[in-house]
């Protein structure tokens, strides 16, 4: 059972995998897929877990309904449009979770107000607190999303938030739909949304940042330092064209900046085997270089700093990797590796060595790496002349 947040200190986790993550094509999962994505979710304490979109295919509807039953603590929320039918459809498909949510919006910005709905912001309005109304005689617990509120103006953006607040929403949703905004832009929303709306005190505001300008975590973050208190978030920032906020790297964000001052429900070290498992089971590389999970992220090559590592992991480390859950040798063998790093990997492979041998096998060590980029444990049994019996791995 999580703990229970409190608000002020706290960011509540929404995970959007399922839903936005899931929109990327060729990322399709079936429904005992996304069950079991979800149990891992609940392991990993995300508070929220948005499971899909149910009127948008019979596929989605019945994948809320199951992750719904198998799920126990954690909120599950449908996400819909502000059409009375999606209503209907999510609050059905909703019917076994234990604790739901309905997640419901239009889109706020002149462009969606003009091209998509060819409206006014009056109506736009009357549609909002009436999607609202509608979704409470369902379930109490309301998230209300402006579309695009990114490129919302923000005196009109405090209106509809104010209303919808008025209607019943306990959650008000700010997406930067494009992932336009700048962090202090986005940042400026939040507090501006926090200073000037009525009846604000009594709801959490959410962050729900697109990364196509690499934004979306500094944004996210930016959201948190002005007042937001729920994220949304993805794993390995999966999601529509260049992803959603990914939750390993504002997680980690807030429990490496203690400054902040601020909690979450995540159990760190279940970060990492659950990466692996959304990248395997939606077809999805990690590109090595992405923070927090990607596959050089803990990994030292140059001799440098391997040997700045063996002496002290502080001093090229700001997390332990034990922290998301990676438990094996970090220190990747290549040609600018030096003999610190070597002789480690030797020992954890049980090989102790003179310096003389040590020397020796180094040159050969180099020879091998100018030609084979990555060495591994096979190639290091060889060198030493040993073979896998008689390592103590
Ligand atoms: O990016 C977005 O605006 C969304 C909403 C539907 C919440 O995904
Ligand atoms: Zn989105």
């Amino acid at each position: 059972m999580a703990k229970q947040l409190n608000e002020k200190n706290s960011v509540f986790i929404f995970d959007t995998t399922l839903r936005d993550g899931e929109q990327v094509p060729g990322c399709q999962l079936n429904t005992i897929e996304k069950i079991q994505v979800a149990q891992s979710l609940e392991s990993l304490g995300v508070d929220i877990i948005e499971a899909g979109f149910p009127i948008s295919s019979p596929g989605d509807f019945n994948s809320v309904i199951e992750i719904s039953k198998s799920v126990t603590w954690t909120i599950i929320c449908a996400l819909t449009r502000a059409i009375e039918k999606d209503i209907d459809i999510a609050a059905e498909s909703l019917q076994y979770a234990k604790r739901k949510r309905i997640h419901t919006g239009i889109g706020t910005s002149p462009y969606h107000i003009k091209y998509k709905f060819n409206s006014t912001q009056d109506e736009i309005l009357e549609r909002a607190v009436a999607s609202v109304k509608y979704a409470k005689k369902y379930v109490e617990d309301i998230e209300f999303y402006c579309e695009d509120a990114g490129r919302t103006d923000n005196v009109y953006l405090a209106r509809i938030v104010e209303a919808v607040i008025k209607a019943g929403a306990k959650v008000v949703n700010i997406p930067d739909t494009t992932g336009y905004c700048l962090p202090e832009e986005y940042g400026a929303k939040i507090k501006f949304l926090m200073d000037n709306v009525k009846g604000i005190q009594n709801v959490i505001l959410s962050t729900h940042c697109h990364n196509d300008l690499g934004m979306a975590t500094a944004n996210t973050i930016s959201g948190i330092i002005n007042g937001a208190r729920q994220v949304e978030v993805t794993i390995n920032g999966i999601g529509e064209r260049a992803g959603n906020t990914s939750l390993e790297e504002v997680v980690m964000i807030i429990k490496s900046h203690k400054e902040l001052n601020i909690g979450t429900n995540i159990n760190t070290k279940h970060i990492y085997p659950i990466s692996r498992m959304i990248s395997s089971l939606m077809n999805m590389p990690v590109q090595p270089n992405k923070a927090i999970v990607g596959r050089n992220a803990f990994a030292h090559s140059s001799g440098i700093h391997q040997d700045g590592i063996l002496k002290n992991r502080e001093n090229y480390e700001i997390i332990d990797p034990k922290d998301i859950g990676i438990d094996n040798n970090i220190i990747a063998l290549t040609a600018r590796s030096g003999r610190a790093a070597l002789k480690y990997r030797l020992n954890i492979l049980g090989i102790e060595l003179s310096q003389k041998k040590l020397d020796d096998i180094y040159e050969e060590f180099l020879k091998l790496a100018d030609y084979k980029k990555n060495i591994n444990d096979d190639d290091i049994l060889m060198l030493a002349g040993k073979d896998r019996t008689e390592s103590n791995r």
